[in-house]
């Protein structure tokens, strides 16, 4: 299988290309810089590889490129600004496509702007396939086939502050100054706010603060639970770094996240669901390495979307694999994930 992974020389671009390559698939470094598309390769350990140029603004060069691929994997941020070009490619050229996006807005607008015609090209696209994205999605599914009536979903992101990456920290600028997205009464609007109960993390010593955010499953989630009200929250440490970003403090964060601090690093998902009668059902997914992560999601994803097939258009993650089965993918890379109820 070729995978055309677009921005290929970034950190979670390479990281894509390994993930590729460890899985014997063949990847395609694509990309705006041929000279740093052949560093990247090298440094993947993929001296071999294919590398090919196309600009955001040469959408015919970028669709040939990918039209001899099986899938696109876009890993160019901020995806706000730099998103739509490599989408619009990827359908016209008829390949599936996900991206590395945790920015709700951009994930929100590709729903709303590329269903219909990623439906008549019969591809699918899977923005957000990430480790707070798709793990955050299909454990809310999970929890919520527990509920027989759903009222509200919480998805909470309960990382500890950590390491990121230049390109984390700049895709979070892109969307400090847009509205938060909160689900109810069967739509979407700028969420509310409004006080969070401090929630009991597995693993943590402490009851977490939390903090409304904009974290991507308030916008999948409701494409395949019928809930009332869906929001959703991140840690409040984690919130007043990301909202303390300037321009300048951005780019002093390094570009990479060292191994060690990827190794020490814990992602949490956890989803809380509330019923019609007031019982409660939880899940919870966990593991290290969030970036390493990332790229076994995306590849695994665009796997299946080519190889093991989903309905086209535009889809949530537990709408284009099936949720257990790929939790149960992801303990291979680390990941536990449990379900219970009150
Ligand atoms: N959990 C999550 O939400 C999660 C996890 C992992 C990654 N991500 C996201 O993935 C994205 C990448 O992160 P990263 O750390 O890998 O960033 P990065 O190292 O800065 O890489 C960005 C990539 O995008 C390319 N790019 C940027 N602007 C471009 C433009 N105008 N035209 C063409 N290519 C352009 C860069 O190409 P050049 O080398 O030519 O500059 C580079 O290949 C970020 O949005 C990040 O938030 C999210």
């Amino acid at each position: 299988m070729r995978i055309a992974v677009y921005g290929a020389s970034g950190f979670t671009g390479s990281l894509v290309v390994s993930e590729a390559r460890r899985r014997g698939f063949e990847p395609v470094l694509v990309g705006r810089n041929l000279g740093r598309l052949r560093k990247a390769a090298e440094e993947a350990g993929a001296p071999n590889a294919e590398v090919r140029a196309a600009g955001l603004d040469e959408i015919r060069e970028m669709t040939e490129v990918f039209a001899d691929c099986d899938a696109v994997v876009n890993c160019a941020g901020p995806f706000t600004r730099w998103g739509e070009p490599v989408v619009r490619a990827a359908i016209a050229a008829g390949r599936h496509y996900v991206d590395t996006s945790g920015e709700q807005r951009h994930i929100h607008r590709m729903f709303e702007q590329f269903d219909s015609a990623a439906k008549q090209s019969a591809v699918a696209i899977v923005p957000g396939a990430t480790d707070d994205g798709v793990p955050g999605d299909l454990i809310a599914h999970l929890a919520a086939a527990r509920v027989p009536i759903v009222r509200d979903v919480l998805i909470a992101d309960l990382r500890l502050p950590g390491g990121v990456s230049r390109g984390t920290a700049r895709s979070m600028l892109a969307v400090a100054g847009s509205d938060r997205l909160e689900y109810a009464d069967g739509d979407w609007r700028p969420d509310g706010g409004g006080e969070f109960e401090p929630i009991e993390a597995p693993g943590q010593t402490q009851p977490a603060s939390l903090c409304a955010f904009g974290l991507p499953g308030v916008v999948t989630i409701p494409r395949h639970v019928a809930a009332e009200r869906v929001r959703g929250a991140i840690r409040a440490e984690v919130a007043i770094l990301f909202t303390g970003l300037t321009e300048a403090s951005a780019e002093m964060v390094p570009e990479v996240v060292p191994m060690q601090a990827r190794r020490d690093g814990r992602w949490l998902m956890l989803a809380e669901v509330t019923g019609a009668d007031g019982r409660r059902s939880r899940g919870w997914v966990t593991g290290p390495d969030g970036y390493g992560l990332t790229a076994v999601i995306a590849v695994e994803a665009v796997h299946r979307l080519a190889e093991v097939g989903a309905p086209a258009g535009a889809l949530a993650p537990a709408q284009a694999v099936d949720p257990a089965d790929f939790l149960d993918f992801l303990t291979a890379a680390g990941a536990r994930w449990q379900l219970s109820e009150d």
